[in-house]
């Protein structure tokens, strides 16, 4: 048991480390519970360090013995680690631990999972391994050798020695160890081939467990797109003989990047027709790219100190976005991930766990893998890009190759690529990445003969991590609407420096309607007082698709708030927008469908807490719900003609074209369900042939409080395919009433299958519980207990994920003082718990005490 108080690390502090590791030679005998893992490391001290202490992390190991230059050693261990005295040249270490795969519940270090060994290392589980520095700017080259039962044995880098029960990897690029990984089971490999720019044949394996063959060849063909998309656009060619990737079933993450050797949660990775919809579809495209787009940015450049984690995953990020924009339709993935960031970043930064992007201190680094560091950290590139143009993104992406190839970096060397390519001075640009919170923007505009001129306002409240705050740089992309609906201005961007600055436009005929923010090209919180008829105008004309868009979702938000707040029936500017909307045959299916959905009820509370109103969970809903069957009456007419205009003929593709008319189609669907009860959703649901209408059809029926056979039904169905499942767990609570959702929830913890020790398990159940507003937030306060209970139990078996999950409660101070209260005590139960891990330690005080 660890005895120490959670430690505060500061960026501020960092020191390089005082030895550089010149190779690494491990050595595994595998057994489930004595595992042994033999090192032998070439240290020399680092020229550049001033301290020179031998500190090597090491947490929950057995260490059998240690050597150095051949002499036994007796090591000073504590919790975290070991000190030795080391000779002042360069010296080998030696050491051989014992550790425990089999109880390895927590799923970070070497694991095991159905029989299978696996390990996850970043962030800091690589010293659950054997002693090591375990920080990313300890570079170095790794040679792995295995020895086990099993018939696949893999790590990183290329194979030098493959036979029965041995093998022997290398890789030939220096890196930290929080990229190793080592994986041996009994796996059955789907194989192919990619030819790099330079003409060189790389083997690709998808390695899963027997019996989910079947599953792999959607996921091999975004690999592949992903490499050529990568040389293409980036210029990045692959740099190993063999890229290998693994599908496990228990995993915290979604997947991670290791080199050459990527582990992917088998939910992100495996996908057949049958069992998979469109969405996992796009999101197992998505991830794959992900995750080897980390192998330039984040493997051969990587990160210096923690704090710099941004600098790979905002990157990552902004590139697999660029990919799926380029691969499928560019605004329908823009309006995607606008929504998702406000529905997770916007209430992160608004709120107790508020950090900049690149946070200046921590105390758990796996809590700040956060939607900030991740999504705000993307935008920041975004907005960059935006600012410096795309030909001098791609002359800074490309110095940033050269210059900082094998180095682990910090943000000033990202951003300093871009000063010396610009000629730029980035100082005001890089408050994005220290000041915490979103930024406000209100507007004025002035119309005065001809000139039209708009007053802008950017301020941003204080907060824990950043007091005092400064204006930061916003790029405004805008265009002007002349009142008969053409553009009179095309889009230009404004770059707001000031905290208040106006910019006039001349010459125009008759005052403009403005399309302020087009493209979302900044992540702030746009404050305007719009009429209605002004955004129905919008909504009709606007010729930038995100902010077309826009304009109906703020109808549909401010029609919400006045409905839940007043009772005030929908309007016909927006009734009547949406119908032209879902009418209008030209416009992309997969669009009218985002169009067509409502703001999240979250999205909502949020909203009605900012305008100064306390939310009220269950209004919230009748609003929702409510507005359902108004449109759906309004629609009435049209629902058939699109429903058939969005069938699919022919075999089921997951291609952008099918994609799209499933997701109008559903948005169809559940509309006249409203209508006929169900009717036609148990029919959709008996023929369908693929996992997205069967699901689709099966959300349909939960939702008007039927279903009960077809959901008896799928268990029958697909008793035996876990992640399907899974869908069949969620499924039901997301679409419970809220009085039944965490009754429902509770029932279901109690099912045979709900083995709580597997993450996507657990998630599927206790996560769907709060994705159900009005259910978690019901106010005899039964879906806070009973997430509360799950979180303690889970704690001591998976800390992480339980750390993860805690911020379901970080919107807690918007609801009224009863639900606060209930709130409050499940947080204080879940703080009391004994043993809490420093994880959910971090994560229930940073609530509590905002
Ligand atoms: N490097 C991360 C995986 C990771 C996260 C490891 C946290 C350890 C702690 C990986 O590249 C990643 O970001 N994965 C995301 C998915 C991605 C598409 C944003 C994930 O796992 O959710
Ligand atoms: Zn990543």
């Amino acid at each position: 048991m660890k005895d120490t108080a959670p430690q505060t690390i500061y960026l501020k502090d960092y020191t390089p480390f005082g030895f550089v590791v010149e190779s690494v030679h491990l050595t595994f005998d595998l057994s489930p519970n004595a595992t042994r893992v033999t090192s032998r490391i070439a240290f020399a001290p680092n020229p550049e360090a001033t301290d020179h202490k031998f500190f090597l992390h090491g947490e929950e190991l057995t260490l059998i013995k240690a050597a150095i230059d051949g002499q036994p050693v007796t090591p000073e261990i504590t919790d975290e680690g070991l000190t030795c005295p080391v000779p002042d040249a360069s010296f080998v270490w030696e050491c051989e631990v014992e550790i425990d795969p089999q109880g390895n519940t927590a799923l970070e270090g070497l694991y095991m999972s159905n029989g299978m060994y696996c390990t996850q290392c970043e962030a800091e589980g690589f010293r659950k391994i054997t002693y090591y520095p375990d920080r990313p700017d300890v570079m170095s080259v790794f040679t792995v050798e295995i020895k086990g039962p099993h018939p696949v044995l893999l790590s990183n880098g290329n194979p030098q020695v493959q036979g029965e029960g041995h093998a022997i990897w290398h890789d030939p690029w220096p890196k930290p160890a929080y990229l190793f990984a080592l994986v041996a089971g009994e796996l059955v490999a789907h194989s192919d081939s990619f030819a790099t720019c330079s003409g060189k044949t790389v083997d690709l394996n998808l390695y899963v467990r027997a019996g989910d063959e079947g599953k792999c060849a959607f996921g091999m063909e975004a690999l592949k797109k992903s490499m050529k998309w990568d040389e293409e656009v980036y210029g990045r060619e692959y740099d190993l003989d063999v890229f290998n990737i693994v599908a496990v079933d228990d995993f915290n993450m979604g997947a991670m990047e290791n080199k050459g050797l990527n582990v992917f949660n088998s939910s992100a990775v495996l996908a057949s027709p049958e069992t998979a919809t469109d969405a996992n579809f796009e999101r197992i495209e998505a991830i794959i790219a992900h995750e080897y787009f980390h192998n330039w940015t984040g493997n051969r450049i990587t990160c210096r100190d923690w704090f710099q984690l941004c600098l790979k995953e905002g990157l990552t990020v902004y590139r697999d976005s660029q990919f799926t924009s380029d691969l499928r339709s560019a605004p329908v993935k823009r309006i995607s991930d606008v929504i998702e960031l406000r529905a997770r970043q916007f209430p992160e930064d608004q709120g107790p766990l508020a950090h900049p992007v690149r946070p200046e201190s921590f105390q758990e680094i796996n809590n700040f893998y956060t939607a900030t560091v991740y999504e705000k950290g993307a935008e920041v590139i975004g907005m960059l890009k935006r600012l410096v143009g795309d030909a001098d993104y791609a002359r800074a992406l490309d110095l940033y190759f050269a210059r900082h190839d094998g180095q682990a970096c910090t943000i000033e060397d990202w951003l300093q690529v871009f000063e010396d390519v610009t000629g730029r001075d980035l100082t005001q640009f890089k408050r994005w990445y220290s000041q915490a919170g979103t930024p406000r923007l209100s507007v004025r505009e002035e119309w005065n003969d001809g000139t039209y001129t708009l007053h802008f306002a950017q301020s941003l409240a204080a907060s824990a991590s950043t007091s005092d705050p400064q204006p930061q740089v916003i790029p405004i992309s805008l265009g002007l609407l002349g009142p008969n609906g053409d553009e009179v201005h095309a889009t230009e961007t404004l770059e707001l420096t000031e905290a208040t600055q106006s910019f006039a436009f001349e010459g125009l005929a008759a005052k403009p309607i403005p399309s302020i923010l087009r493209g979302f090209s900044a992540p702030v919180v746009l404050d305007r007082e719009v009429d209605t008829a002004e955004r129905a105008f919008l909504l009709a004309y606007d010729t930038d698709p995100f902010n077309r868009w826009e304009a109906g979702r703020a109808l549909a938000r401010e029609t919400l708030m006045n409905m839940a707040t007043s009772g005030a029936p929908a309007g016909a500017d927006y009734l009547d927008g949406m119908l032209a909307v879902l009418r209008d045959a030209d416009l992309d299916p997969a669009y009218r469908a985002l169009m067509l959905g409502q703001p999240s009820q979250s999205e909502l509370a949020a909203a009605l807490a900012e305008a100064g109103t306390t939310p009220d969970p269950d209004a919230i809903w009748q609003a929702s719900e409510t507005l359902a069957l108004t449109m759906a009456q309004h629609a009435q007419d049209v629902l058939p003609r699109i429903l058939a205009e969005c069938r699919v003929d022919g075999p089921y593709r997951p291609d952008p074209d099918q994609t799209s008319k499933r997701a109008l189609g559903a948005r169809a669907l559940s509309l006249v369900t409203r209508l006929d009860g169900g009717t036609q959703a148990a029919a959709q649901y008996s023929a369908a042939d693929n996992m997205t209408l069967q699901l689709s059809a099966l959300g349909c029926l939960l939702a008007a409080g039927k279903g009960s056979e077809e959901v008896a039904a799928f268990y029958d169905q697909w008793q035996d395919d876990r992640l399907v499942i899974d869908k069949w767990f969620g499924m039901q609570i997301v679409q419970a009433a809220p009085d039944k959702a965490a009754a429902v929830a509770e029932t279901l913890t109690e099912h045979p299958d709900f083995n709580w020790k597997n993450p996507n398990r657990f998630r599927a159940t206790l996560g769907a519980l709060v994705m159900n507003h009005a259910g978690f937030h019901a106010a005899d306060g039964s879906g806070y207990r009973l997430l509360a209970n799950w979180l303690i139990r889970l704690d001591p078996v998976n800390p992480q994920t339980t750390a993860r999950m805690c911020s379901a409660f970080q919107t807690w101070r918007r609801y009224d003082s009863d639900r606060q209260s209930k709130i409050a005590t499940e947080l204080e139960r879940i703080a009391g718990a004994p043993d809490l891990s420093p994880d959910t330690t971090e994560m229930v005080s940073r609530i509590r005490d905002a």
